[in-house]
């Protein structure tokens, strides 16, 4: 059966978790259908992990159109999220545009970075039919402002203003939330103050679901590896078993341990 925002939903009414992996080609986009795998993320990270780009920002809307085109090809059954990049939320009539782009070429979620701003975005894209993944938290392509790949919502004020627009961005008609790189215990509040699933990296195993980079997973990222990252290829025989393993230890909660996540 294929993957569904509704059937996440009621995954998570049941306290059922949930797998994701970013996958870029046809090839390991069928390879990790076939290990179970609920979600391919189609992320932009690809700028980083598949052009050896610094940072995502100069990754352009051809480049995920096309990845995401590759992707479907490959995937049948898990549910296809697309990253809008950066640049292309300029304006609601550019959002739709370039949501509308990657619906076309496959994608059934569209993912926005950002904060209490794309709340107006949010609902113009839900409105149109096009699903939303909300990402808070440490949104790398705002890594500038940010000033480094940091934890995010450690001082309670703004762990309290990253709950309020977790609530307000799932009113506007977000399908799901990612967080990214916060600690466990703001997780677990979100997750349980929103109706929508939620999709953890580097937010503990509190979350309704996990998302690891597949080049992290399979161990063949090079340069920093954040705490978050498990190299499940090291206990496997396989690239399938390496996603066989990672999709069962997300769905019985044991990854990630608190080895892998940030406390408050
Ligand atoms: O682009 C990406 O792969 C992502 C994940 C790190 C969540 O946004």
């Amino acid at each position: 059966m294929s993957t569904t925002t509704l059937s996440l939903k009621s995954l998570k009414e049941n306290q059922q978790k949930f797998s994701c992996i970013t996958a870029y080609d046809a090839t390991f986009a069928k390879l990790a259908c076939d290990a179970g795998i609920d979600v391919l993320l189609v992320g932009d990270s690809l700028g980083m992990v598949l052009q050896g780009q610094s940072s995502t920002l100069p990754v352009s809307m051809d480049d995920m159109i096309y990845h995401t085109q590759c992707v479907s090809r490959g995937a049948s059954k898990p549910l296809i999220m697309a990253d809008m990049p950066f640049n292309s939320l300029n304006s609601i009539e550019s959002a739709l545009d370039n949501a509308g782009k990657l619906m076309q070429a496959g994608a059934h979620i569209v993912k926005l970075e950002g904060s209490e701003w794309l709340a107006e975005y949010t609902s113009a894209l839900s409105d149109r039919g096009i699903p939303v993944c909300a990402h808070l938290g440490l949104t790398p392509q705002s890594v500038n402002k940010l000033g480094g790949y940091r934890v995010q919502g450690k001082e309670a004020e703004k762990a309290n203003l990253m709950i309020n627009t977790a609530k307000e961005l799932a009113e506007a008609g977000a399908d799901m939330i990612l967080l990214e790189c916060v600690p466990t215990s703001l997780a677990e509040l979100i997750t349980q103050k929103v109706k929508v699933p939620v999709i953890g990296i580097g937010a503990g195993n509190v979350t309704d679901g996990q998302v690891l980079v597949m080049h992290d997973l399979l161990g063949v990222s090079s340069g920093h590896k954040p705490k978050f990252v498990k190299n499940f290829m090291a206990e496997a025989n396989s690239i399938s078993d390496a996603f066989v393993k990672y999709d069962s230890a997300v769905k019985s909660g044991e990854f990630p341990s608190a080895d892998y996540s940030f406390s408050g």
